[in-house]
């Protein structure tokens, strides 16, 4: 990954993503971040960049020539227009998703704003984004770029370790972390959880998925709109790709999810019923028989229902045509709404991921119908 931040103070960006961290992903080349002075393309002797606004009013406005030349430099020095994001109060907040989703390009220009604010008609032409982080007024965009590469840097391959690793948070489900406590087991007559310390795991993982579900009530109920609890639903078809493949998905999507394997039958005769907060990605594997024919394979779809409930299939390659609709047009019978289909067939780490964010994305789309 390669950023590349537009700015008038160089120093106040280099100062933060050299340090720590970052500062370490630069060192040893998985990333970089290169800072360009607008103030290099000014088109005045005196190297001003900013004028008065037409109008009135106080304060300056920068101006649109120096910013389109100092990113028409970078699409010549890249040999392609990278997506620009500009950093100002005025957009969405920033979120996880939209740093996932920033962290699958390959070069991110960062431009910072200053004194009023640039010409609208150059942030018209070249800016792709609008990134605000947080609802209050910076005096400049250059904070703003520091957290978006400090937050989008934990996506990009090597720069965290995998002890630092992102990969199981809680705020991908859009939860907040569990409580954390390390030694010594009593400070000041308060005992850690006893739970932590017993040693068992499927135990621990509950506790934490509670507690983290009863922080996110208590002081962001505004983010549990949209979490999801996901069910990963697989048919044990042995030698079939498909299974694996749903299961790693799953784990990009989220660190708490429920895996059941309906190939036994003790699962085959329970019923499930999900609710609208509840995500079902069901893998199809090729030996899986027509539920309108097979009445085996029948009641345990029939087993799975929802209340608008999100869905994705993933099917095998060599799953028929008729299984495919059937299981659809059963699914959608049972209170489901199909929200992907994909292919069992897309491996890769990074392609895994790539469909994991999209059903993220396709996710919080679903709840704001
Ligand atoms: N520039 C000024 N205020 C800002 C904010 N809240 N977020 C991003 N950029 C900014």
């Amino acid at each position: 990954m390669r950023f590349h931040v537009l700015t008038l103070f160089p120093e106040m960006i280099e100062g933060i993503v050299n340090t720590s961290i970052t500062g370490r992903a630069i060192k040893n080349g998985y990333m970089s971040v290169d800072t360009v002075n607008i103030r290099d393309y000014s088109t005045k002797k005196t190297m001003r960049v900013d004028d008065y606004p037409y109008g009135g009013g106080a304060g300056m406005v920068m101006e649109a020539e120096p910013v389109f030349r100092a990113v028409s430099a970078i699409e010549d020095k890249i040999g392609r227009k990278p997506r620009v994001v500009y950093l100002t109060p005025q957009a969405e907040v920033l979120n996880q998703t939209k740093v996932e989703e920033l962290a699958v390009e390959e070069d991110l220009v960062l431009l910072c704003g200053h004194y009023e604010g640039i010409d609208d008609r150059v942030l018209q032409e070249v800016v792709t984004d609008y990134v605000s982080i947080g609802d209050y007024v910076l005096t400049g965009g250059e904070l703003g770029a520091a957290v978006l590469i400090d937050a989008v840097s934990r996506f990009v391959p090597g720069v965290l370790s995998n002890e630092e690793s992102s990969q199981f948070e809680s705020m991908q489900d859009n939860l907040l972390e569990y409580p954390q406590y390390t030694r010594p087991e009593e400070w000041h007559g308060v005992r850690v959880p006893p739970v932590l310390l017993s040693g068992d795991h499927t135990k621990i993982e509950a506790w934490r998925y509670e507690q983290s579900v009863l922080r996110t009530q208590e002081r962001r109920p505004d983010l549990l709109r949209n979490s999801y609890r996901v069910l990963c639903v697989t048919y044990g078809d042995e030698g079939d790709e498909t299974d694996a493949l749903v299961m790693s998905l799953t784990e990009t999507i989220t660190r708490y999810g429920e895996y059941q394997d309906y190939a036994r039958r003790k699962l085959q005769k329970t019923r499930r019923a999900l609710g609208a907060n509840e995500l079902l990605i069901l893998g199809v594997p090729a030996g899986i028989t027509d539920p309108e024919k097979d009445v085996d394979a029948a009641v345990r779809f029939r087993n799975l229902r929802g209340t608008a409930s999100p869905a994705v299939l993933v099917f095998s390659p060599r799953a028929g045509e008729e299984v495919r609709k059937s299981i659809r047009d059963c699914l959608t019978k049972n209170g489901f709404v199909i929200i992907g289909v994909y292919e069992a067939e897309e491996t890769g780490v990074e392609k895994i991921r790539e469909i994991g964010l999209e059903i993220r994305k396709k996710a919080l789309h679903f709840h704001d119908r």
